[in-house]
């Protein structure tokens, strides 16, 4: 068995890092890893003026250990009454390089998000001409929709016809769960990329019943069917440069996922990168592992693939049981406790 495998250093295309405590005490497990990530901006209040994503980078870079290495990579939250002037202002002088689409009330604050696509035309007209990347959290919200179908009607629905109307809009598919998911991005003629979490390649919605309610293991876009999930590892594995890792680590404290009303979201922050070097292990794709970790994003978003290198030896990650937010507060990883195959070591 391989015992080390050396890769540039990888990027994490999809991340919430919140803010406060919570950032400083979440941000290291990140920057350790990782020498990008695109940062969510579902803060509350939501990032919706290049004003605010400054300001947010600000407090990231603040919050960021002693010698660390890390570029976070800034979004804004679209809403209807969002200006395309505004955005593309932010755009031109670096304050964010894409934008998000939450769906109003898809998902944890998601609120101030969109009601209606055809409500932000104009933005999204900008920005397929300026070529700014539109991020997706494609899953529609109307009620007499099955939480399982939700995203596979996102395409039909929304993404499908909004690429006809705007063919040449770069998106990203946020987080694709779903087969039908891989297959709208695999056979799209339009510039449409997809980000896989590591926790969508390792559970499946077994995963949330086990013997009673797992509120860890509840995210969105919910986990899927198995076959799914095998939809998910083909894509990521097979070096199509369409897919590329986004962790969507999103950590809540304990109080809030344990809870009558738990909130979505997975922290996969520690032990990321090794939980995805075990999937393509298993899988026996580990020569395809830099593509999707480290060249495929940069690829996608334009940017130059990073010049540094990290290994992975295969002894032993220990996942932590929990981490500590604040006096009292704590937030549980993903396979918390757990021992993962693969260890991170530097260059
Ligand atoms: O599970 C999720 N958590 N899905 C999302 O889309 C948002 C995220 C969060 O911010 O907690
Ligand atoms: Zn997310």
């Amino acid at each position: 068995m391989t015992a080390v495998v050396t890769i540039r250093r990888p990027d994490d295309w999809h991340l919430h890092l919140r803010d406060g405590t919570m950032l400083s005490n979440v941000l290291p497990y990140t920057v350790e890893r990782f020498a990008r990530a695109i940062i969510m901006p579902n803060l509350v209040p939501p990032v919706t003026t290049a004003g605010a994503a400054r300001a947010y980078r600000d407090r990231i870079l603040a919050a960021m250990p002693r010698g660390a290495d890390f570029t976070p990579l800034m979004t804004g939250y679209l809403t209807d009454t969002i200006e395309a002037e505004e955005v593309a202002r932010g755009f031109k002088s670096g304050a964010w390089i894409a934008m998000k689409l939450y769906p109003a009330g898809a998902t944890t604050n998601s609120h101030a998000g969109v009601t209606d696509i055809r409500k932000i035309d104009r933005v999204l007209t900008t920005m397929a001409e300026i070529g700014m990347p539109l991020l997706v959290h494609g899953e529609v919200v109307d009620p007499d929709v099955d939480v399982f179908d939700r995203e596979a009607v996102f395409l039909d629905r929304i993404l499908a016809p909004l690429l006809d109307r705007m063919p040449t809009l770069r998106v990203v598919f946020e987080h694709v769960t779903t087969a039908e998911g891989v297959e709208f991005v695999i056979n799209t003629p339009h510039q449409v990329g997809a980000t896989i979490t590591a926790h969508h390649l390792m559970i499946n919605r077994n995963a949330i019943f086990q013997g009673g309610i797992r509120p860890h293991m509840y995210c969105l876009p919910i986990a899927k069917r198995e076959r799914h999930r095998l939809a998910l590892r083909r894509a990521a594995t097979s070096g199509n440069p369409r897919f590329f890792l986004g962790t969507d680590s999103a950590p809540h404290r304990l109080r809030d996922k344990e809870n009558a009303c738990g909130c979505a979201g997975i922290f996969n922050a520690p032990g990321a990168l090794e939980l995805y070097a075990e999937v393509f292990d298993e899988d026996n794709a580990l020569d395809a592992l830099e593509a999707f970790a480290s060249l495929n994003g940069p690829a996608f978003y334009r940017m130059p693939p990073n010049e540094q290198r990290i290994s992975l030896v295969n002894s032993g990650t220990r996942i932590p049981a929990a981490v500590a937010i604040e006096e009292g507060e704590a937030v549980i990883p993903f396979r918390a406790g757990e021992t993962l195959r693969w260890r991170l070591v530097a260059g």
